[in-house]
């Protein structure tokens, strides 16, 4: 019963020195005050050191919102957001870009010509935040070349722009970007969404390979597929709201609220859980009943 409540309901945890995020609370309204629309209510979630936690929903629950509030892009109308043990509600512009700049936080997008300079080559996207960390400009290089070889690239694309490279390409070199620094979290909004089915399995696979370097990862996506195999917890948003949060082999073989109930029985690539038919459509009267 206890731990049914826990999963149903996500308390607000208490307050754990050791999270590398702790979120409490969070609420987060657009529009103005007349026509105020919530797209967060009431969000706890606590990450932490080297956990990968992802967070899965359908378009519109909120999942960006919560990125890009953790990323101090959009103002929260309440709660507490920790990282890394400093308090950022206060932070302003300038303190959210130092922060950005230490390293302590970095993002993966959807689309990446939106984490990268498109006027910047590989290398030097990739080298820049060693660079503003004072790395030496010969240990740059080699982190560099580390970390391209650990997104499966060849050395031969460090001169190219990222208007010269695929798709798949320029989202491992995102994923190369955020991670060169060793940063204690990484957002990843749908990080694999826009991308093939090839390309979307092998950047799944160097994320799993990735955790273990002590990185934290928050992996967001509306597919529950691609996140099963990458997380260590999975949360639930529902319309704004944490409705379950877990291990993620419980989630996914024991999903407690009919929302996830109905995720996990639709993802194709979960097969062995998948409900029938009548099973999505017995669940889905619920949820809207
Ligand atoms: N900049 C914005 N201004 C107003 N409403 C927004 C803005 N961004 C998102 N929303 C609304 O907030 C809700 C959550 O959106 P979002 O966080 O983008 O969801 P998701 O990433 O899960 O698809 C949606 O109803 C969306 O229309
Ligand atoms: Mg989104």
């Amino acid at each position: 019963m206890t731990t049914e409540h826990a999963r149903q309901k996500p308390a607000a945890t208490p307050t754990d020195e050791s999270a590398v995020l702790e979120v409490t609370g969070l609420d987060v309204h657009y529009g103005p005050r007349r026509r105020r629309r919530r797209a967060l209510h009431d969000v706890s979630l606590s990450v932490a050191p080297g956990e990968t936690v992802g967070i899965i929903g359908e378009t519109g629950s909120g999942k960006s919102t919560f990125a890009r509030t953790v990323l101090g892009l959009v103002r929260p109308s309440a709660g507490r957001i920790v990282i890394g043990g400093e308090d950022v509600g206060a932070y302003g512009t300038r303190q959210w870009r130092r922060l950005r700049r230490r390293g302590v936080v970095q993002y993966v997008f959807q689309d990446p010509l939106r984490s990268l300079d498109p006027d910047l080559t590989v290398e030097e996207s990739l080298s820049e935040p060693l660079l503003i960390q004072g790395v030496p400009r010969q240990e740059a290089a080699d982190r560099v070349r580390t970390f391209l070889a650990r997104v499966q690239l060849s050395e031969d694309l460090l001169d190219r722009l990222p208007g010269e490279l695929s798709g798949g390409q320029r989202q491992r070199v995102s994923v190369a970007r955020a991670l060169v620094t060793e940063p204690k979290l990484v957002i990843l909004d749908e990080p694999v969404s826009a991308l093939d089915s090839a390309n979307r399995v092998q950047i799944l696979q160097i994320l799993k390979d990735l955790r273990a370097a002590g990185t934290a990862l928050v992996f967001i996506s509306h597919d529950l597929g691609s996140v099963a195999g990458v997380a260590d917890r999975i949360a639930v948003l529902y319309q704004g709201e944490l409705v379950e949060v877990g291990a993620a082999r419980d989630v996914i073989t024991d999903p407690r609220h009919v929302y996830t109930r109905l995720l996990v029985g639709s993802a194709p690539t979960l097969r062995t859980a998948s409900a029938d038919r009548a099973e999505r459509d017995r669940l889905r009267a619920l949820l809207h009943a």
